[in-house]
């Protein structure tokens, strides 16, 4: 039942504050403030390493994690996408954390990186959202998303729970080793707490997204989309879903990586979405930025307040984020990137929910 959207993807990126609030529910605890993370077999304090192996928009869910893994707690993460990752014969450490993300639990190649990493004498945890799947089945501890059914084939709100997961995952980590006290704890806890209201606000930028998607991206033939630190895996993952279902080619990269090839494609007739929450690389990205404006490239510029009153100007159109933490803008900025993908499509009138040659669920390799 689609409610009273159009699409089941509208209906799914709509319920995103909501299935937030549950993820909330299970992982913090509201009176303290505090996480509540369940027993688990392994011990966050001892794992040496951490492996993130994944398909799609899982994938760039687990690269979002490996910035803040490594920044928070200071572990070594690798991440990999499941199809190479279970070919590689990669050498591990034993003892360590393998982690997998998968919405349906169904993914084949996630499922053959599962195994490999249970013969490689790696704890096996995964962060699933159908928890009666086959991944769940073979992990020894699972950490639900609780998003409830995603039909749409675009996952969207199924990513925004497994940043959520991830998030908790990486403070407790940080926790357990160290790295933070309680009160940076129970900062970052309520910087989460914080994440229902922040969606819904995003949520009302629908009608400016529309409008922009409709004057600059619906002709488009290809966009890029930069980002920096955890804005960069963003970059991927708002291309892959305008690649998904508007089928205009889009790429995403590092802004830091523009002078090194991609500059040469920048026209007055590319679309450039920069994706820049005001943080410590926002002057980075926004001379990137100019760089493009430089050329006759149409940016769109995804910040907050702050950022926007630096650097507004010099874009084609902005679009105005509410202001959070570092730490939590990847969750929140999910949000336009779905907005900017989905108007596209609807304008160009494609198959929002069963976009052509895509399934659901990915159960042969
Ligand atoms: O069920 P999974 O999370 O394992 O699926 C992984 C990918 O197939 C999936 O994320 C795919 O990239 C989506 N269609 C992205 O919107």
């Amino acid at each position: 039942d689609k409610g009273n959207h159009r699409h089941f993807m509208a209906k799914e990126i709509h319920e995103q504050p909501e299935v937030v609030g549950h993820v909330l529910g299970h992982y913090v605890d509201p009176a303290k403030q505090l996480l509540k993370l369940p027993e688990m077999p392994f011990d966050l304090a001892a794992i040496p390493r951490i492996t993130i192996v994944a398909c799609g928009t899982a994938y760039y869910a687990g690269v979002v994690a490996k910035y803040w893994f490594e920044q928070v707690a200071r572990v070594p993460v690798d991440v990999d996408v499941a199809s190479e990752f279970r070919y590689r014969e990669c050498a591990m450490t034993p003892g360590g954390l393998a982690l997998f993300i998968s919405q349906s639990g169904e993914t084949a190649d996630t499922l053959a990186a599962l195994r490999y990493c249970r013969s490689q004498d790696q704890h096996i945890a995964s962060i699933v959202n159908v928890t009666e799947s086959t991944i769940a089945r073979e992990s020894d501890h699972i950490f639900p998303t609780l998003a409830g059914p995603e039909i749409g084939v675009a996952s969207t709100k199924a990513f925004v729970c497994q940043l959520m997961v991830l998030a908790v995952l990486a403070i407790a980590t940080a926790r357990a080793r160290g790295a933070i006290d309680a009160d940076e704890e129970q900062r970052l806890a309520a910087e989460l707490t914080a994440m229902p209201r922040h969606l819904s606000d995003a949520l009302h930028l629908g009608p400016l997204i529309e409008k922009l998607a409709q004057d600059e991206l619906t002709d488009a033939t290809d966009v890029l989309y930069l980002g920096r630190g955890a804005s960069f895996p963003l970059a991927l993952e708002g291309a892959l879903k305008l690649k998904e279902i508007s089928y205009i080619h889009a790429e995403g990269y590092p802004a830091g990586e523009l002078k090194h090839g991609p500059i040469a494609l920048i026209d007055d007739t590319l679309p450039v979405i920069v994706i820049a929450p005001w943080d410590r690389l926002f002057e980075k990205t926004v001379s990137n930025m100019q760089e493009v404006m430089a050329r006759g490239g149409r940016i769109i510029l995804l910040s907050d307040r702050k950022g926007i009153s630096i650097a507004g100007d010099e874009a084609t159109a902005v679009v105005e984020l509410p202001d959070v933490d570092p730490f939590t803008a990847p969750i929140l900025y999910a949000v336009p990137l779905q907005l900017v993908a989905y108007f596209t499509a609807v304008h160009k009138g494609t198959d929002v929910d069963q976009p052509r040659n895509l399934a659901k669920s990915v159960t042969v390799e």
